[in-house]
């Protein structure tokens, strides 16, 4: 008999209603568990070309099997239960030294001391679903890279720095968009916060509710998926012109979906507003903006820290940083996963792993 997983729910039972301790569920891994889950992706990093290939994007969920079986007894477990904003695996080795210094752009992220790391974000991805990337966000990588870039501190997007990167739901544009996002810290020596907070349910009024769960809300694709914020080689792409139809003529769409006493959230603080014109509409966003405002709290990802953030459940940010750009810089690879790819069929951009609307 295995070990069950550690769990921070608190000292509680699990069949307690307790509040818990901490709003994520968090597991840290033995030195031999977290061994065996590198020698593992190490092999992945010789064995495949590519990550993204999509021999590797078939194999890697099947491959997510010979991981440790604590691990994945903790994931299997903690996805299924009905409270945690974000799951949370501390304890993965890395190399700072092999590493290698942080790049300075997205665009040159993919780095041979970086591979093996990202063989493994891609397993841990596995253990949860589908993963798939966008054709209109660095370039259609399935797994990307964040990181500061020099001239871009204060723009509205993952690689900002000395200003503050406000609360979303990843992609809330889109009905497509991920049911997890997952980030893995290669290295974060300044300690720089991820800032997560789930639905603010005790705190807002039945009318307020209500309305929150209407479609009377307008939510613009952020500017990540910019034609400025890829490559030019991507620049003629359509999918670019399905990003400016949804900026230019949103559909209206609800905040809050799904059970009344546990809603699925969605919603970015700097790219939703209410319909024209309506008032009530605004009100409730006003005051769901201060409840979320108020709530928003700190998990800090340590080098070798993963998180899986629930984008159903939580809303997630990033503190204000100084950048070194001394090579040193915090950096994490990133990525989307759905619980079910073909729901996304609608928008396959010619491959069912990168999405795009024309
Ligand atoms: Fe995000």
């Amino acid at each position: 008999m295995t070990e069950s997983p550690t769990t921070h729910h608190g000292a509680a039972p699990p069949d307690s209603v307790a509040t818990p301790v901490r709003p994520w569920s968090e597991l840290r891994l033995t030195p031999a568990e977290a061994a065996a889950a590198a020698a593992l992706a190490a092999r992945c990093a010789q064995r495949y070309d590519e990550t993204d290939g999509p021999e590797f994007l078939l194999d890697a969920p099947v491959i997510a099997h010979e991981m440790p079986r604590r691990l994945r007894t903790f994931m299997a477990r903690a996805r299924l239960d009905a409270w945690p904003h974000a799951l949370v695996v501390r304890g993965n080795p890395v190399d700072d030294a092999s590493l290698g210094s942080t790049p300075v752009h997205w665009r040159t992220a993919r780095t041979p001391g970086s591979r093996p790391l990202s063989f493994l974000l891609m397993l841990y991805a596995g253990l949860l679903g589908d993963v798939f990337g966008w054709a209109t966000q660095q370039d259609g990588r399935v797994v990307t890279d964040v990181l500061p870039i020099k001239g871009g501190e204060h723009t509205l997007v993952s690689s900002s720095s000395r200003q503050e990167l406000g609360w979303h739901t990843e992609d809330a544009f889109s009905p497509y968009r991920a049911d997890y996002v997952g980030l893995l810290s290669l290295r974060n020596p300044d300690g720089v916060a991820t800032t997560l907070a789930g639905v603010p349910l005790d705190d807002l009024d039945e009318r307020t509710l209500d309305v929150l769960f209407q479609e009377r809300f307008l939510i613009r694709p952020d500017d990540s998926h910019l034609q400025v914020n890829n490559s030019t080689a991507q620049q003629g792409r359509v999918e670019f012109e399905g990003i400016a139809q949804a900026t230019d003529r949103p559909e209206p769409v609800a905040i809050l979906t799904g059970h009344r006493a546990a809603p699925h959230l969605r919603v970015d603080g700097d790219f939703s507003a209410p319909a024209e014109g309506d008032e009530e509409a605004a009100a409730a966003l006003g005051t769901l903006r201060k409840l979320i405002d108020a709530s928003l709290y700190e998990l800090v990802l340590d080098q070798g820290d993963v998180a899986f953030i629930d984008n159903r459940r939580a809303v997630h940010g990033r503190r204000a940083f100084q950048p070194r750009y001394d090579g040193r810089d915090r950096w994490l690879k990133r990525i989307n996963i759905t619980r079910d790819l073909h729901r996304s069929r609608k928008a396959w951009a010619g491959d069912s792993r990168v999405l795009g609307q024309r």
